[in-house]
Formats: structure tokens, sequence, C-alpha cells
């Protein structure tokens, strides 16, 4: 019984003493950074298709070179009331409640993949013309973009 109780206080002091270094690390960090500690958002690479019906899509790429992560939690825009972000599994799309956007990494919407809904448009955007969207997320403040409307077909990853 006596072992027993030291084997599992080696294993207690152990956990602690990792716990420790992993906070240490994370203090030293914290002091050699100064102010960049949270995301830090770009957007890139934004287009909506031209529309057939009265619905829409839209990609971007969010890219985000911050140290810590962010989430994209909605999608507001003049065109329509009814803005969702969706993910494709199986081929089909379903609604998200938001997008991850990892610390030093992106997010990528396009064809095929996640994507921004816009439902029940009031007008029909024309190639050329641009779309104001404001994305919205979970830490950093909003961020407007305008979008341009491009061929119906066009996707920049097919080159
Ligand atoms: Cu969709």
């Amino acid at each position: 019984m006596n072992r027993r109780t030291t084997t599992l206080s080696a294993a207690v002091a152990l956990a602690a003493a990792l716990a420790l270094t992993g906070c240490s690390s994370a203090d030293s960090d914290a002091a050699g950074s100064g102010a960049e500690q949270g995301p830090a958002l770009k957007v890139s690479g934004a287009f909506m298709p031209q529309p057939v019906m009265d619905m829409a899509g839209g990609f971007l790429t969010i890219t985000n070179s911050g140290k810590s992560a962010d989430k994209l939690t909605s999608v507001t825009s003049d065109i329509s009331d009814d803005v969702t972000i969706h993910e494709t599994k199986n081929q089909k799309m379903q609604e998200v409640k938001s997008f991850d956007i990892p610390a030093n990494g992106e997010l990528k919407l396009e064809r095929g993949g996640n994507h921004i809904m816009f439902m029940e448009l009031k007008k029909k955007p024309k190639q050329g013309e641009k779309v104001g969207i404001e994305l919205h997320f979970e830490k950093s403040g909003p961020i407007k973009v305008e979008v341009p409307v491009e061929a119906p077909n066009h996707n920049p990853k097919q080159h």
C-alpha cells in the first residue's frame, strides 16, 4: 500500500511539473510579443459568382497572422437579410455556427467547400459589380469587404 501511494504521488508530482513547464513557456511568450497577442486577420481573393437564381455564394480567404485563433461567426450584407455560413459534406451543404480561423493559419471559403450563402436576394448583382459584405468574428472587430461579382462559373482554382 505504501508503494502504491509513492507511485501515485510521483505521478502527481510529474504532472504538476509538466503543467508548470507549460505555464512558464506561455508566460515567456506573452512577455516577448507585447500587444500582438490577438488574432490579426486579413481578407483576400473574395468573389461572388454572378447569381443565376435569387441566391448566391460568396468565397474568400481569411489569413490570420496573429498568435491566437479566431472564429468567423456571421456575415451581413445589403443584398440579403438571410446570409449564413455553410460547409459542404458529402456534396451536401449545411449551415454551421462558425468557422475556425487558426492562429498563424487561414480559413478558405472556396467552391465545393465552405462558403457564404446569400438567400432571397433583394437584387441580382451582375458581373463587374461589387457587393458589400461585413464579416463578424468572435474576437476581432468586423471587417467590411467589397466583393467583386464574377462570371457564374468563375473558379480561381481552375487555371
Ligand atoms: Cu450553401
